[in-house]
């Protein structure tokens, strides 16, 4: 009977697009996936620490693991993803039930403890990583993703990632390239380029290919039907990308646009490097050259030293931009970044008044949005069932906005034309045309 692995993954699409890469090389060496409910012979805990709540979670997570071990000494234990790049082998002297540490740029040496050939950590800066292919066995389905960097160089003060990840690295564009076609080949249908700040991918690459100059190679040599990309950093969104992205049909309408703070001293102490502004005015060209380009930002609530003055400015920037929606987050202490020694950290308290009355303001927000496109004809990619509902289907609009509509599992994996009908908090309800 062949090995089964289990694994649960915390964290961002990186961490969730590692995973099936950690997937890939247990299914070359010859495990399966277990089902729920059956014990596996490994499990592995991907990490996420950007916030503490996340890391909390692993903790407790790995805290319960204690008795299954105990129950089955023949279980292996590994853990991988941020929080083992950063406590490294503390965890394995706290948690002695661990069997291997293994950190996000060493995702290769996995094959080695698999063969039994591996000490127990290798959480080491590998900077070869990013041009290695490795297997994978992607969640399957339509879309996929595809890293074309990692790391992260730009020190946010309040950001955990450039010490987990480490610096910027970007992949070369032959094999981005290579790999968009492999999984066209397979056929998805759309592939979401992924890196922490795609706007400066090929940075220090020899052959000048910036992240607009990749995107029109991808548009021209493959035939891949959407390309989205996240994560942009405002500072280096071009007009050179507004333009491919204006020009390219492929290039979906959307950006994920970290605003952080509407507060111009807040953005400075945390070293985002632009104002609010110059960020306003990058929308604005944004969606004159655009029309009906979506827009998605992250808010931090209460980063250390923001009055309820800077808070303001915060509450008029989601006024004036009107995001199509937003993921926010209280401010969260993280080890070694540069907020933790800043002056006038925020009462618990406070944060979370300011964040619920930011998330009642965006609610009304994309309320609203999703109200100006009723009526409106769209396409869909159709990625499944939606939900239990067997009858209905769910897609994404070019925008990524879900939409709902009733049809035929035969439309799965298709861009179909379906008018809106009504909109919803989280999802459009449409009808196929
Ligand atoms: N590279 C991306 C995303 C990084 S993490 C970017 O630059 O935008 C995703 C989001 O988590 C960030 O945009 C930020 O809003 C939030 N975040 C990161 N560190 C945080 C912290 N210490 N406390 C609260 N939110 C944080
Ligand atoms: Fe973190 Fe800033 Fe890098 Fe994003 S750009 S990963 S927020 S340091
Ligand atoms: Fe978390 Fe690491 Fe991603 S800290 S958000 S898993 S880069």
């Amino acid at each position: 009977m062949k090995k089964k692995f289990r694994i649960k993954t915390f964290g961002c699409q990186m961490n969730v697009h590692d995973s099936e890469k950690i997937a890939g090389i247990f299914a070359d060496s010859g495990y399966e996936e277990s089902e729920k409910g059956r014990r596996p012979d490994v499990i592995v805990l991907n990490t996420c620490s950007i916030r503490e709540k996340a890391e909390q979670k692993f903790y407790s997570d790995l805290g319960r693991l204690k008795s299954a071990k105990r129950d089955n000494p023949e279980l292996k234990i590994a853990v991988a993803g941020c929080i083992a790049q950063q406590a490294g082998e503390k965890i394995m002297k706290k948690f002695p039930h661990v069997d291997y540490i293994f950190g996000p740029n060493n995702i290769d040496k996995l094959q080695n403890w698999i063969d039994g050939n591996s000490s127990k950590s290798s959480i080491e800066d590998n900077p070869l990583y990013h041009t290695q292919d490795l297997p994978m066995k992607r969640e399957g389905g339509v879309k996929a993703w595809v890293s074309i960097m990692y790391g992260c160089d730009n020190f946010c003060a309040y950001c955990i990632v450039p010490y987990t990840r480490g610096r910027e690295r970007s992949r070369p564009h032959e094999q981005i390239i290579s790999e968009v076609n492999n999984v066209v080949e397979a056929g998805c249908k759309e592939i979401t380029l992924l890196g922490q700040n795609v706007n400066s991918y090929g940075k220090g690459m020899q052959d000048n290919v910036n992240f607009p100059a990749l995107l029109q190679r991808i548009h021209d040599s493959t035939s891949i039907e959407r390309i989205r990309f996240v994560t942009s950093h405002p500072k280096d969104l071009s007009d050179e990308l507004i333009e491919v992205m204006r020009a390219f049909p492929r290039v979906c309408e959307h950006m994920h646009l970290p605003l952080q703070a509407g507060s111009d001293k807040v953005l400075a102490l945390m070293n985002r490097a632009y104002t609010y502004q110059e960020y306003k005015d990058k929308v604005e060209k944004l969606r004159d050259a655009i029309p009906g380009v979506a827009v998605t930002s992250d808010i931090i609530a209460g980063f250390p030293g923001e009055t309820d003055d800077d808070f303001r400015f915060t509450m008029k920037a989601l006024e004036e931009i009107r995001f199509d929606g937003i993921f926010s987050f209280k401010y969260s202490k993280r080890p070694g970044t540069r907020a933790l020694d800043l002056p006038d950290h925020i009462d618990e308290e406070v944060k979370s008044e300011r964040l619920s009355e930011i998330l009642r303001l965006q609610e009304v927000v994309s309320a609203q949005k999703n109200k100006e496109i009723e009526g409106d004809i769209v396409e869909i990619l159709v990625e499944g069932c939606s939900g239990a509902d067997t009858e209905k289907l769910t897609g994404r609009t070019r925008t990524n906005k879900i939409v709902n509509y009733s049809g035929d599992k035969s439309d799965v994996g298709k861009l179909i034309k379906v008018r809106i009908l009504e909109s919803r908090q989280y999802s459009l309800n449409g009808e196929k045309l």
